[in-house]
């Protein structure tokens, strides 16, 4: 049991920080692939939207859309607009900001698969340019398509001229890639694809993005730990019990039956973005924060995990969800939803036991499990420090219903109600403190928010990530070795479940925090997952 105490915490100087403005992005064309696809409706188009309406766009910022469909500028403005009204809250999209951005707008339709293809956008791009002097014709190509269009994208923008390999960061115009994830299907085709970019392009041209990267809260794990003397001292397994690292959806596959079957929950939110949030939170703490120190130190710690599987021993579960009732709605199972298999075992839902063998870690279980179609949207790191020596029964009574002193804990809160919480014991006031009089002892936490500290909307990972590829900021982005590092830790466990398919698919109820395995599985270690 535990009550709120209101401890706000605010900026102790003005202006806050977040409210000081980043610096707007260099002149550039963003030649976004895949244009009319979910990602582009759902995320990049309000990203840019947001990024003009902060004015972090320079005045030569230019979206060229490519896709397969033959638009004109016109209609694919228009598919922009009706995106932004669907993405967003209407009270958000300003008609003045969209009015200077929709000049800026264009389209070029083209199959990526031809190289005759990629003369369209060649065309386009030079009339759009133009008027922009050569220094400041920058390109930003952004993938967002499916993996079978990587290779062909790779492989034409060099020799249609679009984009040459620049191997001096310093070289302008620059000429940058942001590929989406998947970056490959396993290990095996993660290091041909990287090689293949890499065969063409330098490492600094390329972005490869994990838009949890871009979360303002992840962000902030690092600022927490090297800025706060009264945590990193305790940043160990001295004193640290166990971590949770919980991303839960409400959301099923939404249509995206079609890529998920094949992907699974492991390949789409464990090898990247659980483990990027792993590897924040028990990384040493880099010697700066330019991209390479901090991609080293993740590095590190991905190399550090034990295998998942050895022998016959698996410290993972996966189950799939069953009908069930999200938000009062009663909702399908997983195997009714549209372009699934109707006997698919593709887990929808995992939880593992990861093990860092490194002189930090040792001992402590970081437990990551990720869901979709779960009881609530929530993702959160809990950091749980060991239960005090001194009980303090005796001295203190506990609070009915309690089973002992709890321990501290402290949650990272990343979506939604951004904060940190800090969970500690305190004397229930009108208790005595005395022995014999039975004074009680209960949980209370400590509530930190972005939106009381700073009260500003945080701004959403896409928008952050983009203006960071403008201004060729890649500490937010992975490394191919970082990568790869995770495909080492998935891999084995993937292929040990492929070639292992379940008698019979545990399942989970939608609405659900889970299937009972993963209960057990933090019950072998005497802990239990959070409930938030
Ligand atoms: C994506 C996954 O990378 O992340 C999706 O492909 C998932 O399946 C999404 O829904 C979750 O992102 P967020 O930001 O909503 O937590």
């Amino acid at each position: 049991m535990s009550s709120t105490l209101s401890i706000r915490a605010v900026p102790s100087g003005p202006p806050p920080a977040s409210i000081r403005r980043r610096q707007y992005g260099d002149p550039c064309t963003m030649v976004l692939f895949g244009a009319t696809g979910d990602l582009a409706r759902k995320k990049l188009f309000l990203s840019v939207f947001d990024l003009e309406k902060k004015r972090l766009l320079h005045k030569n910022f230019f979206l060229l859309g490519v896709d397969r469909q033959p638009l004109t500028d016109g209609a694919f403005r228009d598919l922009v607009r009706e995106a932004l009204y669907q993405s967003s809250d209407r009270k958000f999209i300003d008609e003045d900001v969209w009015h200077n951005l929709r000049g800026r707008v264009f389209y070029a339709p083209a199959d990526l698969t031809q190289p005759e293809g990629y003369g369209a956008i060649v065309e386009r791009l030079a009339a759009i340019e133009r008027d922009v002097g050569e220094a400041e014709a920058n390109r930003l190509f952004y993938f967002a398509v499916p993996p079978f269009l990587f290779e062909p994208i790779v492989r034409n923008l060099p020799a249609s001229g679009l984009a040459p390999r620049l191997d001096d960061p310093t070289t302008r115009p620059w000429r940058r890639l942001v590929v989406e994830k998947p970056f490959g299907h396993d290990l095996k085709t993660a290091l041909a694809l990287n090689a293949l970019v890499l065969e063409t392009f330098a490492e600094h041209q390329v972005y490869r993005i994990d838009h949890y990267l871009g979360k303002e809260t992840v962000q902030n794990m690092l600022v927490f730990r090297s800025g706060n003397a009264i945590f990193e001292p305790l940043w160990n397994r001295q004193h640290i019990s166990h971590v949770q690292i919980t991303a839960a959806e409400e959301v099923g596959v939404e249509g995206r039956g079609q890529y998920y079957e094949r992907a699974g929950v492991v390949r789409d939110m464990f090898q990247n973005h659980l483990l990027q949030l792993l590897a924040l939170t028990a990384m040493e703490l880099p010697t700066t924060l330019s991209p390479n120190d901090v991609r080293d130190e993740k590095v590190k710690v991905l190399r550090a995990i034990r295998p998942l599987v050895a022998g016959e021993r698996v410290s993972a579960v996966r189950a799939q969800y069953a009908p069930g009732v999200v938000r009062g709605k009663a909702v399908p199972g997983y195997r009714d939803e549209p372009h699934v298999a109707p006997d698919s075992t593709t887990p929808t839902y995992a939880a593992l036991r990861v093990l860092i063998d490194n002189g930090r870690w040792r001992g402590v279980p970081f437990y990551l499990r990720s869901g979709k179609r779960m009881a609530k949207r929530l993702t959160e790191i809990a950091v749980t420090f060991h239960v005090p020596p001194y009980l303090m029964e005796g001295v203190v009574g506990l609070a009915p219903g309690r089973q002992g002193v709890a321990p501290n804990v402290l949650i990272f809160r990343i979506q939604p109600d951004e904060g940190i919480t800090l969970r500690f014991e305190a004397k229930v006031p009108g208790t005595a403190l005395a022995l014999t009089e039975g004074s009680e002892a209960t949980s209370v936490d400590m509530d930190f928010t972005y939106d009381d500290a700073f009260g500003v909307h945080l701004p959403p990972a896409y928008e952050t990530l983009l203006l960071d590829v403008m201004l060729g900021d890649a500490t937010l982005f992975t490394r191919s070795d970082e990568v790869s590092f995770g495909w080492h830790v998935t891999d084995p466990l993937l292929d040990h479940w492929e070639s292992h398919p379940p008698e019979r698919v545990e399942t989970y109820a939608a609405g659900t925090w889970g299937p009972a395995s993963a209960d057990a599985l933090l019950q072998q270690d005497g802990f239990r997952w959070r409930e938030p």
